[in-house]
């Protein structure tokens, strides 16, 4: 599993800003900035089977996005350039976008094999024959009317689709959007990792995932 670089990072960055305003990015920078030097934090893991209702939503509609959605991509979700785009998408990371009205509203990554994870630095390989969802964005403006429920419910389907039994996802244990919106998805807790950060020194504290399946491949440096 590669490791973003500096230039996919900076490029991020510049995008990032631009959809979400200088502010929600000045607050995560400075948020970044402190978690460097010392946080101790939870990342809470939840699943849900993969098959499942599937509730319509009018006007939306989510698909599998393609290369030649790179250039859309960066302007309506913003965390990546159309190039890096492109460099991601495989068979073993796909992304999936609802689209309102030509835009893309939202945007959630899925992989059946391991996806690289900021928050611990790590790359999370969800079991066997289930998919882990990662990496969501709603668009500020669309935000609470039940994108992200719509988009999980129909990944979900998707992943019963294709045989794969299980979704993933995992949520910081801050993030009470984030929280609400899987649980309206359905999913449930399935373990908490607590882990801290001391002085560019990373840290898993506790880990309730074990017998899950769910493996972290962790590297002991964060700088
Ligand atoms: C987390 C996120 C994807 C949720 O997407 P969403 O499409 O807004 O999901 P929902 O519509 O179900 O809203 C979830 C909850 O967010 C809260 N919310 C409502 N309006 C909101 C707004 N304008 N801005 C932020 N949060 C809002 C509400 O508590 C809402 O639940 P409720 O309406 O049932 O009370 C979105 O907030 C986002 O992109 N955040 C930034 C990136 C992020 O945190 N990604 C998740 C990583 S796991």
């Amino acid at each position: 599993m590669r490791r973003p670089g500096p230039a996919a990072v900076m490029a991020k960055t510049i995008n990032r800003a631009r959809i979400r305003g200088v502010g929600e990015v000045g607050q995560l920078f400075v948020g970044r900035a402190r978690e460097l030097w010392f946080s101790q934090e939870t990342l809470v893991f939840l699943v849900r089977p993969s098959d499942g209702e599937r509730a319509s939503a009018p006007g939306l509609k989510l698909r599998e996005a393609t290369a030649s959605d790179g250039p859309r991509y960066a302007a309506d979700i913003g965390t990546d350039s159309p190039r890096t785009f492109r460099a991601r998408l495989s068979r073993t990371s796909r992304c999936f976008v609802v689209v309102s009205d030509g835009m893309f509203v939202h945007a959630t990554w899925l992989t059946a094999e391991g996806a690289w994870t900021r928050e611990l630095r790590a790359t999370l390989r969800p079991p066997a024959g289930d998919a882990y969802v990662y990496e969501s964005f709603t668009r500020p403006e669309m935000r609470g009317r039940g994108v992200y429920p719509f988009a999980l419910n129909e990944i979900a389907g998707w992943a019963s689709d294709h045989v794969l039994r299980k979704v993933w996802v995992a949520v910081e244990g801050d993030n009470a959007s984030s929280l609400r919106a899987v649980s309206k998805a359905g999913f449930r807790p399935a373990g908490e990792v607590r882990y801290r950060r001391s002085q560019g020194r990373f840290a898993i504290e506790t880990s309730e995932l074990e017998g899950s399946g769910f493996t972290i491949e962790t590297s002991p440096w964060v700088l």
